[in-house]
């Protein structure tokens, strides 16, 4: 394989064109071309970006090592199987598949050709993951908050899979212990489908994940607060910004970079923290970067299938809870 990577982009809507422009910004790729079932998108696309517009899958698979699959989830499965099928390495957007049984058959298939799989799960490439190293190593109780403003894309299926999987999937990679129970209630609003979800995740372990999800509030926010028996992490994944919080003995002496906040002479402990902030860089530049150097090192991919299979089958689970218990506001 040459140092340049051929990498084509499948679906040219919302964040499809977005990956074709990234790609711009890869060191190590060149974008070959691009494919809409949409030509006048295909057009539009391949111009802005000077690639080859190509007429159709079978001209683009031809052409490329490798494909971002940016089309509507439902058809993540039939394009990822005709990637690998034709030999070409796969970045599936999230959520991987529509169902569980359609992630394995993907996650199958490019183990069976020896073909790279990343699934977009971007937040793992958030600035903020270095924060996620202070984590406690036993989190006993996780609150998550991601709150978007209404927009029409994505109302095809339940908030879950569209914001809240973001979290469980980031849950998932810290929390290392089988689930034990879900509970989550959702409310149809706008859609037909939950827009505002929440779910309590508890894990064999003992610790327990509060996630809300809505996509329809006013003010965008996206959080994650970790409480552990000596330490509280809090992190702002959209501002890229966070506070430490350590509990110490009165007499142990003060830590590089962290401030009292208040001690209490009767139990003889204190709080110290910290305040966190990250450099901001391009998450989904990082995100394809990541991809390509896997496929051109041939090293292990950030998110596998089988994590983004783990990820959908929670937020299966949690959407089959809440529709149980799902309250309309119209009906
Ligand atoms: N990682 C994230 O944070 C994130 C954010 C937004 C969307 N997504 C995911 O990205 C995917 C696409 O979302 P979007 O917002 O760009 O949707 P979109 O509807 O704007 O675009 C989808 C495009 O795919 C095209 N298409 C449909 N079937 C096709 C096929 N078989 N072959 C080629 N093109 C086809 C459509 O014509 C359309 O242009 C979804 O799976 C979504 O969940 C991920």
């Amino acid at each position: 394989m040459t140092d340049k990577l051929r990498y084509g982009v499948v679906g040219c809507g919302h964040l499809g064109r977005v990956h074709a422009e990234k790609l711009a910004s890869v060191p190590n790729a060149i974008l070959a071309g691009v494919f809409d079932i949409i030509p006048e998108k295909t057009n539009a696309t391949a111009e802005k970006n000077s690639c080859r517009a190509c007429a159709s899958i079978e001209e683009l698979l031809s052409l490329v090592d490798a494909v971002s699959i940016v089309v509507p989830t439902e058809v993540h499965h039939q394009e990822a199987v005709r990637a690998f099928s034709a030999g070409k390495h796969c970045l599936v957007e999230k959520p991987i598949a529509s169902t569980v049984a359609d992630a394995e058959e993907i996650c199958t298939l490019a183990r069976a050709k020896n073909l790279k799989l990343q699934v977009g799960h971007i937040e793992r490439f958030n600035p903020i993951s270095e924060g996620f190293k202070l984590l406690p190593e036993q989190p006993r109780f996780i609150e998550g908050h991601r709150l978007s403003q209404f927009s029409a894309r994505g109302l095809g299926v339940a908030v879950i899979l569209e914001l809240m999987i973001h979290d469980i999937d980031l849950i998932l990679a810290h929390v290392k212990a089988p689930v034990r129970e879900v509970r989550a209630s959702a409310v149809a609003v706008i859609s037909d489908m939950p827009d505002i979800a929440n779910a309590r995740i508890e894990f064999a372990n003992g610790t327990v994940a509060n996630l809300t999800a809505s996509r329809i509030s006013v003010q965008k926010m996206r959080k994650l607060r970790f409480f552990a028996r000596d330490n509280y992490l809090s992190l702002d994944l959209l501002n890229k910004t966070g506070e430490h919080f350590l509990l110490a003995p009165l007499k142990e002496s003060a830590r590089p970079g962290y401030l009292p906040a208040l001690q209490h002479e009767a139990t003889g402990r204190k709080i110290m923290f910290r305040q966190l902030s990250y450099p901001d860089y391009d998450m989904l530049t990082a995100e394809i970067s990541s991809f390509v150097d896997c496929i051109i090192n041939d090293t292990a991919v950030r998110i596998s299938g089988e994590d983004a299979t783990a990820a959908l089958s929670l937020a299966k689970r949690i959407e089959q809870t809440a529709m149980e218990n799902l309250n309309r506001i119209f009906s």
